[in-house]
């Protein structure tokens, strides 16, 4: 069995005589090395949350509010943190979450490419969004043996929704997760200045400007009007749902489905009665609505409402400790957004390597130290709670 921890003995190894590490190993380096190198709009587009970032920099200090009990003579010695998911094993309980800018993010712009050569070279499953530089094929070609999902932005236009979905279904990909909290673009008082959103228009389109039921739809080839390629998409990317709608959604494919950004109990009953594989439980990293719950407070009740479906868990996830807190909270499988995007800008496929090594070794020792053998063993049990009332003072700390 692959012990993740075993990576800090090779990072070592690797640098000897007093040099240090190629990549940096706390998250705090990792984003100022990222802010560095990325395109100031690039950068911003990342960086930013909704509003003046609170429910971003909650994300992350609610993660300071629980600390894993350790345990003795436990016989941890080696860990398995293999997890059953949708008929697959898969090696680890983390994921890459679907991050539209990503393909901007490497220093070749080919960052969709780039991500998905890290999901062969980790076994770390890669969400591929609909935004993305590199058309949904060419990235599943590059997963390896690692499984890939395909992140659906539903289009107004329910031709090229179904025409994405089959298209991903073709690829291989194997399942299909819906964003439901994004079909309207949150107040972000940093995008406008930077030009950023533009950037995104201009070369995250690929998805589209390849599918022949988006092409159909202009007078041009896509090609010879960027512009008019660009008004189209916009008039056609968001698509407000309702519960109605789900139906529709579920009837477009065979692959397991999965719901992204529900937060409240209710909706997962609602989910799951809609025939919803897998919740998963985000609030965008914070991006899209301010003055909200940290994403991991909502977790507990997403969980027992959920009933044994799967529940995939994002926002906030800065190191190995966060993402064993929201599995012992009861998150079947843990999303990286934000550290993914400034590994690729550090060192392209190698640097994002990097960061989802470091995250698992760091994962496995402490299951090592703390006596927790198995995922099965890091239940709420696990935790304790370490704030009363209001959480961590929010002065002073940066979200990221
Ligand atoms: C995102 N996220 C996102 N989600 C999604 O469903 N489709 C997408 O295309 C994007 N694009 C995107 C771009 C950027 C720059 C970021 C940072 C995030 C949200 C993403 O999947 C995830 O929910 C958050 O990144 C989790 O928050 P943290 O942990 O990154 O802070």
């Amino acid at each position: 069995m692959q012990q993740f921890g075993d990576y800090q003995g090779e990072i070592h190894l690797e640098t000897p005589g007093g040099a240090g590490p190629r990549f940096p190993l706390v998250f705090a380096d990792l984003e100022e090395q990222a802010q560095a190198v990325l395109p100031p709009a690039v950068w911003s587009y990342v960086d930013c949350g909704a509003g003046d970032g609170h429910t971003q920099r909650m994300n992350v200090q609610a993660f300071g509010c629980w600390g894993l009990v350790p345990r003795m003579l436990a016989g941890a010695t080696k860990r398995d943190l293999s997890v059953d998911l949708f008929d697959m094993t898969w090696p680890t309980p983390l994921f890459m979450a679907p991050v539209g800018v990503i393909g901007l993010c490497a220093q070749d712009g080919h960052g969709d490419l780039a991500t998905a050569r890290a999901a062969a070279r980790t076994g770390v499953p890669m969400v591929a969004s609909t935004l993305a530089v590199d058309p949904l094929e060419a990235v599943a070609r590059e997963f390896g043996a690692t499984p890939g999902l395909f992140q659906l932005y539903t289009p107004t236009d329910r031709e090229l929704a179904a025409s994405l979905v089959h298209r991903a279904e073709a690829a291989g990909y194997k399942g299909i997760v819906v964003t439901l909290d994004r079909w309207v673009a949150g107040w972000r008082p940093r995008d406008p200045g930077t030009g950023a959103l533009p950037e995104v228009r201009r070369h995250c389109l690929a998805n589209y400007v390849s599918d022949p039921v988006f092409r159909a739809r202009l007078p041009h080839a896509p090609e010879e009007d960027l512009h008019a390629t660009a008004a189209q998409w916009a008039r056609i990317f968001g698509n407000s749902l309702t519960w109605d709608d789900l139906p529709w959604l579920r009837s477009l494919s065979s692959l397991p489905l999965l719901l992204k950004g529900i937060c409240h109990p209710d909706d997962v009953r609602r989910a799951k009665d809609a025939g919803a594989d897998g919740i998963y439980c985000s609030n965008h990293g914070g991006r899209q609505a301010d003055g909200g719950l940290a994403a991991l407070d909502c977790l507990p009740a997403v969980v027992e409402a959920a009933d044994g479906l799967p529940v995939l868990f994002d926002s906030g996830i800065r190191s190995g400790a966060d993402a064993v807190k929201a599995l012992a909270l009861g998150a079947t499988a843990v999303g990286i957004g934000r550290p993914c995007a400034y590994g690729l800008a550090i060192g392209g496929t190698d640097g994002l390597v990097h960061v989802l090594r470091s995250l698992l070794a760091e994962m496995d020792l402490i299951m090592a130290v703390d006596g927790y053998a198995a995922l099965a063993d890091l239940t709420p049990e696990a935790l304790r709670r370490v704030c009363s009332g209001h959480g961590p003072s929010a002065s002073g700390h940066r979200g990221g």
